[in-house]
């Protein structure tokens, strides 16, 4: 306890060893506080900042107990804990996962899918003859291996995601070296109008998860076509830029990706916003470990993720992350991850923007779409995410 001496705080040396022993890095000094000239040294030796209060506290994203817990024990200490995914024994189960595409990404979601035994049935629907069929059949031949009871069918035709509680939508074309994600607006919204006009007559209470790019518009069309709540046509986005950005900031700091927290909000493109102010390593800011250059160069690297997996391969995009990301969106909706998410949702008012699909971070259940998540953004991220909004809406008018 700090000594109060004719009412004002007087913070000697002991004080701040003992804000060290917990782990802080910061000392808040109240108007009035009286700072001793001993505490002043030993903050400096400590490397403990005194900064002028009261400070303003960021609302940290509302979480589960235990990593509420590991939270807590951080502030308390100054060894870090990495936390550790919590999957919850009392998991829902999907009785039908419908996936449309059964190409790299739509195809390795129902590997996941089905190895990990999340629904009583996926039904993989390809317009290539055959190739939904036979990956169906590779996947069942795993079960005897996998023991997963999860049976998957495979066919041409969309009426086979009749009834789905979930319908991921995956078709479309995907990127060529030297594209954007805008350039496919055209073809991929006939698509997204086609598998749409099924979903809104055969699968009326599904949610959809649109995954076909360019993803902001594709979930617009989505909405549109189904004519569905905003609450079930969700896209998946965030959870793969968030793992990109993630992964970028682990190699920059050396650190194993564990030791990461950061999300990406925003478009799923150029406007992309990775959100470095409530980024953290190891509990810690970002910028205790790496440079603004190596910050700057890690958003890029987020940003660009989908960009180079494309010019590597020449033919087609990524899709293994994008695959892990819908199951993260899955398995967050049925409790087996808790926590929000960051996702594609129509806004009505959340971050202060309306009338447009933008990746916000959110929590999602059995059928869809929650609420938001309150995070606190910086100016310079918010006004960067108003200005995703208004690109995209420029492109949806244009379309
Ligand atoms: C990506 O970013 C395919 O858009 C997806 O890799």
């Amino acid at each position: 306890m700090t000594t109060v001496h004719n009412n004002r705080r007087v913070i000697g040396s002991e004080h701040i060893e003992q804000a060290r022993q917990r782990g802080r890095i910061v000392f808040e000094i109240l108007p009035g506080d009286i700072v001793t000239s001993l505490a002043a040294e030993t903050a400096q030796r400590l490397g403990i900042k005194l900064l002028d209060g009261p400070l303003e506290k960021p609302s940290y994203p509302r979480t589960d107990g235990k990593t509420a817990l590991r939270r807590g024990l951080y502030r308390r200490s100054a060894k870090w804990v990495a936390p550790v995914v919590q999957h919850h024994k009392n998991a829902q189960r999907f009785a039908k996962i419908a996936i449309v595409g059964a190409g790299g990404v739509g195809s390795n979601i129902a590997h996941l899918a089905a190895n990990n035994d999340i629904a009583s049935e996926i039904a993989l629907i390809d317009i290539a003859p055959g190739v939904a069929e036979a990956i169906a059949l590779d996947l069942n031949h795993c079960s005897g291996i996998t023991r997963s009871g999860t049976r998957v069918t495979g066919s041409t035709r969309l009426s086979m995601l009749a009834d789905a509680s979930v319908v991921i939508v995956t078709a479309g074309r995907a990127r060529s070296p030297g594209m954007t994600r805008s350039d496919l607006i055209d073809v991929n919204k006939r698509v997204i109008h086609s598998v749409g006009d099924v979903i809104k007559t055969q699968a009326p209470q599904a949610v959809v998860i649109v995954v076909t790019n360019p993803l902001d518009e594709m979930t617009v069309e989505m909405l549109r076509v189904t004519e569905f709540p905003r609450e079930r046509v969700l896209g998946m986005a965030g959870t793969l830029d968030s793992s990109r950005f993630r992964h970028s900031l682990a190699l920059a700091a050396n650190v194993t990706p564990a030791d990461v927290e950061a999300i990406a909000l925003g478009s799923h493109g150029d406007e992309m916003v990775p959100v470095t102010s409530l980024a953290k390593i190891k509990g810690r800011p970002v910028s205790d470990f790496l440079s603004d250059e190596k910050i700057a160069a890690c958003v890029k690297d987020a940003i660009t993720g989908g960009g180079q997996v494309v010019a590597l391969k020449k033919t087609g995009s990524a899709t293994i992350a994008p695959a892990h990301a819908s199951i993260e969106l899955l398995d967050t909706m049925r409790g087996a991850t808790s926590g929000a998410v960051p996702v594609s949702v129509m806004l009505e008012g959340e971050f202060g923007l309306d009338n447009v699909v933008l990746g916000i971070p959110a929590h999602i259940g059995m059928n869809g779409f929650i609420a938001a998540e309150p995070v606190l953004l910086s100016d310079h991220e918010q006004a960067m995410l108003a200005d995703a909004a208004d690109e995209i809406k420029r492109r949806l008018a244009l379309s």
